[in-house]
């Protein structure tokens, strides 16, 4: 048998837009996601997230179901537009009196809060302003952080700034495939900017708590030993992984990617000091982790969210698929947590996000296997002496999987959208076995 530490968290993951509903209840203001999925042809079948599964309402059902399959933590996100609804100046109460309520119930059931700041749903006002381009965004997300820490944090010990500001700022900026929808790529790096900065003064701005970020990293393997894929997959893994890392654990961006994107931007927006802010110390990093990049190097540049990198092609490393088209690789994962120890050997990791869309409504064998071959990867990082310290499955439901709407479906709990009748999935069932045994 597998097993893991005792103390080894294992929690499920959700969102607050892709799970709340209610999304003009209680004070709430509109945010980009509302506004984009507003907008034809954004959204597949045009779904949005105003109703969601609607959490908002049968947030104790869920949790519930939460404490049946025995999780240690739910990691979920607070709504920036319910608490601020404007993005910036008056609170709103009654949006974090919600949030309060899900924090008591969750621990009266044993299960540890671990809330991320931001999880995409930017205020429509603050995007209005000119969204996480301008530097302003970030100061306004440091005053959200510190008005959310002062009502939660007698109760709440972990907060997570970001999720993914990746997907943020090169989806949200350069490709358009996420909210707001902008086709930028200068403005993709200045988001990139100003998130991070974001971060680092939220991170400050929680003190007396533990705080991380959560970022989408990804192995990337050229496609063969040639100089120009290898070239590709440096590029790649400079603008997924180390863009987003050297600013955060280093105080510093990594040479050759702003190299690469001299002809997109200066980074003539980083301001004396930003770098000290970003590094704020932290206590943990989050690691986002689905499947792996195999890259090489394209004749024709094409629209891209590497920008910059424009004339790197994506590889089929000829693995199995799930339902979204990700290929499956749990090696990857494994190779992903070595090589954050060994690069940032100081700080502590959680799988804050791993799992796999399948159509499949209750017998998921194929999220079982899934599940199964990366939580073996992560016990194997643990015994190659990687300090991972949790594990967060995605997702505790079937939610609303951003621009492919309702058709993914992530969850170990199915959900009806019809009507919302939620119904264990095997997968939700072997997890709770492991949670039980603390191993495989
Ligand atoms: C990343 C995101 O954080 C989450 O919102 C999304 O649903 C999953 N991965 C699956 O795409």
């Amino acid at each position: 048998m597998t097993t893991f530490e005792p103390d080894f968290l294992w929690g499920a993951a959700t969102s607050s837009y892709q799970i709340e509903g209610a999304a003009t209840e209680d004070g709430r203001g509109p945010s980009i996601w509302d506004t984009f999925c507003a907008t034809p042809g954004k959204v597949d079948n045009g779904d949005t997230g105003a109703i969601a599964v609607d959490h908002y309402h049968r947030y104790p059902e869920d949790v519930a179901i939460m404490r049946s399959l025995g999780l240690g933590a739910y990691r979920f996100s607070i709504a920036w537009p319910r608490v601020q609804p404007l993005g910036s100046g008056a609170v709103n109460r009654r949006g974090l009196d919600f949030y309060s309520r899900l924090v008591d119930t969750l621990l009266d059931n044993g299960i540890q809060p671990w809330p991320t700041l931001y999880h995409w749903d930017l205020p429509q006002p603050l995007e209005d302003a000119g969204g996480w381009p301008e530097r302003d965004t970030a100061l306004r997300f440091a005053e959200y952080a510190q008005i959310t820490h002062e009502a939660l944090s007698d109760r709440v010990t972990h907060w997570t700034t970001l999720n993914e500001p990746w997907c943020s700022a090169f989806l949200g900026y350069a490709t358009g495939r996420h909210a707001p929808g902008r086709q930028d790529p200068a403005a993709s790096i200045r988001a990139t900017h100003h998130l991070l900065l974001a971060h680092g003064l939220a991170a400050r701005a929680v003190p007396g708590s533990r705080v991380g970020v959560t970022l989408n990293l990804s192995p990337v393997t050229p496609g063969s030993s040639s100089a120009e894929d290898l070239d590709a997959a440096r590029r790649i893994d400079g603008l997924q992984n180390r863009l987003f890392l050297d600013p955060v654990l280093l105080a510093e961006y990594p040479d050759d990617v702003v190299r690469d994107l001299k002809h997109v931007t200066d980074f003539g927006f980083v301001q004396e000091d930003d770098l000290k802010t970003i590094a704020a110390p932290i206590d943990f990093l989050g690691v986002n982790y689905y499947s792996p990049m195999l890259v090489g190097h394209g004749t024709e540049p094409r629209p891209s969210a590497y920008v910059g990198s424009e004339h790197v092609v994506h590889l089929d490393g000829g693995r199995a698929r799930t339902s979204i088209g990700w290929e499956i690789d749990a090696r990857g994962l494994l190779d992903l947590l070595v090589r954050l120890e060994r690069d940032h050997p100081a700080i502590p990791l959680y799988v804050t996000e791993n799992g796999a869309a399948f159509d499949d409504e209750v017998h998921d064998a194929g999220r079982v296997a899934y599940l199964d071959g990366h939580v073996r990867a992560c016990a194997e990082a643990v015994s190659r002496g990687v300090p991972l310290k949790g594990y967060f499955a995605w997702s505790l439901l079937d939610n609303f999987e951003w621009s492919f709407g309702y058709a993914q479906r992530f969850g170990l709990v199915h959900v009806d959208h019809s009507t919302q009748r939620r119904t264990l999935k095997d997968s939700a069932r072997w997890y709770a076995d492991v949670i039980r045994r603390g191993g495989l």
